[in-house]
């Protein structure tokens, strides 16, 4: 039996790492003090540099703790470098526009990078908040320009980030943590990968009524409305 960990990272026997494509750092930080090698990329330079120097701009990640993973948080522009990963995790900035809607410039952006290096057997989960459907209906169609199936020949799903900047009460591992999947597989295979860093996950599939009774119980209203999301988002 291959425990629940390896059996998200190793194709064959090689340990791939993850991705994190604009996630928040704290996520980042929690995969790889866990013992994952993570690629994290972002289009701004800085970032990047800042990253590389151990230098961390997010309030919830001191400099100490980026320090003791730098050997296994590498930083970079490239998409080219998320080829060789495992899963990647999309956070990409979802400003409102004047309409009070999403604006997804930046994500159809990072959905057109990435499909141009998608390679088969990888999980994509898209943590941006963003309005119901939008996996499906724009990411998806947008990664399959690889000309990758999604659902069959790679993995997708949809986890709003909710962390809360600061907040200590709630931390990115005892948050719970919703996910919904394109398919059962793709949901299956999301859910283990957020095991590794958060305490409990709610798996919201389209029958997942008793996971959004089960989430309900642990959220503030405004939470509620992200399991909701999640449950249709996918
Ligand atoms: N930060 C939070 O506290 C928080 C909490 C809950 C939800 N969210 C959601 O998470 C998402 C990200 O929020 P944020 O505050 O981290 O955004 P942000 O504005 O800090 O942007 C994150 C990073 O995305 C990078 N980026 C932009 N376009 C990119 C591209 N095409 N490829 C790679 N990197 C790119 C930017 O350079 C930036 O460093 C948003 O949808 C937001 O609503 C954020």
């Amino acid at each position: 039996m291959v425990s629940c960990r390896r059996a998200i990272m190793t194709i064959g026997n090689e340990l791939r790492p993850l991705a994190a494509v604009a996630v928040g750092l704290p996520l980042a930080v929690a995969l790889a003090e866990e013992g994952h090698d993570v690629v994290c990329v972002d289009v701004d330079a800085r970032k990047v540099e800042a990253l590389r120097a151990g230098r961390s701009y997010v309030d919830d990640v001191d400099s100490a703790r980026l320090a003791a993973v730098s050997d296994r948080l590498e930083a970079t522009t490239r998409y080219a470098d998320l080829a060789r990963v495992e899963a990647i995790l999309i956070a990409v900035p979802t400003p409102l526009t004047e309409n009070r809607e999403p604006d997804l410039t930046p994500l159809v952006e990072s959905a057109r990078s990435l499909a141009g290096v998608l390679q088969a057997g990888q999980l994509v989960v898209l943590e941006s908040t963003t309005y119901p459907g939008t996996t499906r209906e724009r990411l998806v169609p947008l990664l399959e320009e690889s000309g990758l199936a999604a659902g069959s020949d790679f993995h997708v799903a949809f986890s709003p980030e909710r962390v809360d900047p600061g907040r200590t009460d709630h931390t990115l591992r005892t948050t719970p943590k919703v996910v919904g999947g394109l398919t059962e597989a793709c949901l299956e295979r999301a859910v283990a990968l957020y095991e590794l860093v958060c305490d409990e996950v709610v798996a919201v599939s389209s029958r997942g009524r008793r996971a959004l009774e089960a989430a309900r119980e642990h959220l503030p209203l405004g939470q509620h409305r992200a399991c909701q999301r999640a449950r249709h988002a996918v």
